[in-house]
């Protein structure tokens, strides 16, 4: 049986996607095949598609980190034909086989049950970036963030994590500062739950080890001089979660921020993290389980951020991402 699939390929020295036909027996090994339903497009899906980034570690290798479907067989006891199931990171789309086909192939223990309360379209609107936003902001809290400890910034802003994060935020009671280079995205924002914008054109960073105190906690999805702008402009014992390099991989910083007013930087890492907590996450991301009632990180305007698109449309997708244009999340269907 042959099915479709968008492989990363490298011809005369550089790496580009493609879609091509292949049989089980191309993919990776795994105890698990799943069918597929849905997968999404995330940042690190659009670099490796193009090329870019170094983000695939071995080619060829087919794209995507996420997928959801139904599991079509399973050489496991834990899954069986007809589940359904979700599964983000680990090496996929990266070094193993990845939820750009019509058919993914893994080890059984990279796989999820699909939360109950979530449908496997939900699970992909959130996907990784759902999950690195929910994983950012339990981290966030473990670090004793409150809303009441003061603002928090959302870097980044109209892209798929931080579209998420605002909305989780928001129905916790943050006042959340979304900060954007979209000038005319303000609005859509605000419905979102931003209290107020900030515009990447008009922000003034400053060069001075410690700003003016603004932010009890942030998210950043961007890196670079806004990472370090943040560490500067740091509440007292505030705490930063940073999670992307939209805008730059350096950090350029002092250690004032750290020893002056105790700031703290926690790395997210969501594509490593263990079963447990990964589950923890996923569960927060649907029901309480003794109320059936989405009372946790659920976003409840997921609907506005999320778009689906038939998998033809792939590559203009993660061209418009690299390029800073895309909103929200995009959802690509199998069926
Ligand atoms: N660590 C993890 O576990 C994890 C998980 C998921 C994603 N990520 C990373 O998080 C970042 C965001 O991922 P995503 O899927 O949300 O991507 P995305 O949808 O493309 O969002 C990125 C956003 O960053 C802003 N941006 C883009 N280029 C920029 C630039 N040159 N300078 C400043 N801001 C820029 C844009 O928002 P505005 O126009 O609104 O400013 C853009 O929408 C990526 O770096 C991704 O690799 C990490």
């Amino acid at each position: 049986m042959n099915f479709r699939a968008y492989r990363i390929l490298e011809e005369n020295g550089s790496s580009a996607g493609r879609f091509v036909e292949l049989r089980l027996s191309d993919l990776d090994p795994g105890e698990v095949v799943i069918r597929s339903h849905y997968s999404s497009v995330n940042y690190k899906d659009a670099l490796a598609a193009i090329g870019a980034g170094k983000v695939i570690r071995r080619c060829p290798c087919v794209g995507g980190v996420d997928v959801s479907g139904v599991v079509e067989s399973s050489a496991d006891a834990r899954f069986k034909p007809g589940d359904e199931v979700l599964v983000t990171g680990y090496g996929m789309g990266v070094s193993h086989d990845g939820g750009f086909a019509e058919y993914v192939r893994v080890p059984a223990d990279w796989v999820v049950p699909l939360p109950p309360g979530l449908t496997l379209f939900d699970a992909m609107a959130l996907g990784t970036a759902g999950f690195a936003a929910a994983l950012s902001i339990h981290r966030l809290e473990q670090n004793e963030l409150r809303p009441e400890n003061g603002k928090i910034i959302v870097t980044g802003a109209t892209g798929g994590v931080a579209s998420l994060a605002i909305q989780m935020l928001a129905q916790r009671g943050y006042h959340v500062v979304a900060l954007t280079g979209k000038d005319s995205e303000h609005e859509y924002l605000k419905s979102l739950g931003a209290a107020e914008i900030l515009s990447r054109h008009d922000l003034v960073m400053g060069t001075r080890p410690l700003e003016k105190a603004q932010w009890a906690g942030a998210l950043d999805a961007v890196g670079g001089e806004t990472l370090a702008w943040l560490t500067r402009s740091m509440q007292q014992n505030g705490v930063i979660a940073s999670f992307g390099n939209a805008g730059g991989v350096e950090l350029h910083t002092t250690v004032m921020p750290f020893i002056l007013r105790g700031v703290r930087l926690i790395g997210i890492d969501s594509a490593a993290t263990a079963m447990p907590l990964r589950r923890e996450i996923w569960q927060r991301l649907s029901t309480d389980p003794s109320t059936g009632l989405r009372t946790g990180l659920y976003p409840r305007l997921l609907a506005q951020v999320v778009h689906g698109v038939p998998f033809e449309q792939l590559p203009e997708i993660c061209s418009q991402m690299v390029h800073g244009k895309s909103r929200g999340r995009t959802v690509i269907q199998f069926a």
